[in-house]
C-alpha cells in the first residue's frame, strides 16, 4: 500500500509555488497521505505508552504533548520512516532546490515526531534549533502533517507564519485533515500555532525536520530577508515586551537578545 499520495511522487511541479510563497517559501499539499492509508489510520491506537511522552505547559507552549518515537504504533512509524527515506529527501530537493539534504542522524527512536495539542493549547512564535544535534549542520526545512480526522476552522490550531522579526502574523495555514505543510527553516522563518478552541478533538500532527550539509543553503532563493544561516537555539518571541519581565520568562529574554544581536550582525 502506498503511504504518500502518488500525486506527490514528483514535487518539482510545486517548486515555483514553494519559492514564491510569502512570507517565506512553503508548499501546502492537501490529501498528502494515500486516501486508503489515511482512512485506515486509527488515531486512538497510535500511541503504545502515553506516560513516556513529554507535556509542555508554559507561557509560550501550552497544553501540548510530544511522544518519543519508540512508543508509537507501526502505522505511525511507517509514515515517519517514509518521510525520512532517501526518495523523499530527493523529492524535497526537487521542491526546494536545497542541496545535500539529510534527515537527522540522531537515533530515530529518540526523536519526538508525533505531537498532540488540546483545548486552549497554542505554540508561540519561534524559530526552531538552527542545527542538527550531532553534526551541527543547518536546519533548513520542516514538514508538518495534520492528522486529526475531524476538524473545523473555528477550532483554531492553524500554523502561523510570521514576519522576519517574529512580531506579526503574515499567514495562517488552517488545520485540515491530511494536509501537509512544508516550509523553509532559516533564522528568519518564525512560526507557531494559533490557540485551540475546541474540546471535542485533539490536534494530532507529525513533524519532521531536515538539514543540509551546505552551509549556504539559501543562496539560490530570493528571500525577503537575509539569506544567511547562523547558529541559534529555539528562540521564542513573546507577544508583549512586558511578557519578558517575570522571572520565569527571563530565559526567553536572554535567548531573544542573543538572537537579535546575531541577526543584526550577520
Ligand atoms: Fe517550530
Amino acid at each position: 500500500m502506498n503511504i504518500i499520495n502518488i500525486k506527490y511522487n514528483n514535487l518539482k511541479k510545486y517548486s515555483q509555488l514553494f519559492k514564491l510563497a510569502k512570507p517565506f517559501p512553503h508548499a501546502i499539499l492537501d490529501n498528502f497521505l494515500d486516501e486508503n492509508f489515511f482512512k485506515n489510520l486509527n488515531l486512538n491506537e497510535i500511541i503504545i505508552n502515553k506516560k513516556k511522552g513529554r507535556i509542555f505547559n508554559t507561557d509560550i507552549e501550552k497544553n501540548k504533548w510530544a511522544s518519543k518515537n519508540e512508543i508509537l504504533s507501526n502505522n505511525l512509524k511507517s509514515i515517519i520512516d517514509e518521510l525520512n527515506k532517501k526518495d523523499f529527501l530527493e523529492n524535497l530537493h526537487k521542491l526546494t532546490g536545497i542541496t545535500e539534504l539529510f534527515s537527522t542522524s540522531e537515533g530515530n527512536t529518540s526523536l519526538a515526531n508525533y505531537h498532540e495539542m488540546y483545548e486552549s493549547g497554542f505554540l508561540g512564535t519561534h524559530i526552531d534549533h538552527s542545527s542538527e544535534p550531532v553534526t551541527g549542520l543547518p536546519h533548513v526545512l520542516n514538514i508538518i502533517l495534520y492528522l486529526s480526522k475531524n476538524w473545523q476552522k473555528s477550532w483554531g490550531g492553524s500554523t502561523i507564519f510570521a514576519n522576519k522579526y517574529g512580531t506579526k502574523i503574515e499567514k495562517l495555514v488552517d488545520f485540515k485533515p491530511n494536509r501537509a505543510v512544508i516550509f523553509l527553516h532559516s533564522p528568519f522563518t518564525f512560526h507557531g500555532v494559533t490557540e485551540i478552541k475546541n474540546n471535542l478533538n485533539k490536534r494530532s500532527t507529525i513533524y519532521v525536520d531536515y538539514y543540509s550539509a551546505n552551509k549556504s543553503p539559501y543562496d539560490h532563493l530570493n528571500l525577503k530577508f537575509k539569506n544567511v544561516w547562523f547558529k541559534h537555539p529555539t528562540t521564542f518571541i513573546l507577544p508583549n515586551i512586558k511578557d519578558y519581565f517575570p522571572k520565569k520568562n527571563r530565559i526567553y529574554l536572554k535567548k531573544m537578545i542573543k538572537y537579535r544581536i546575531k541577526a543584526f550582525l550577520c
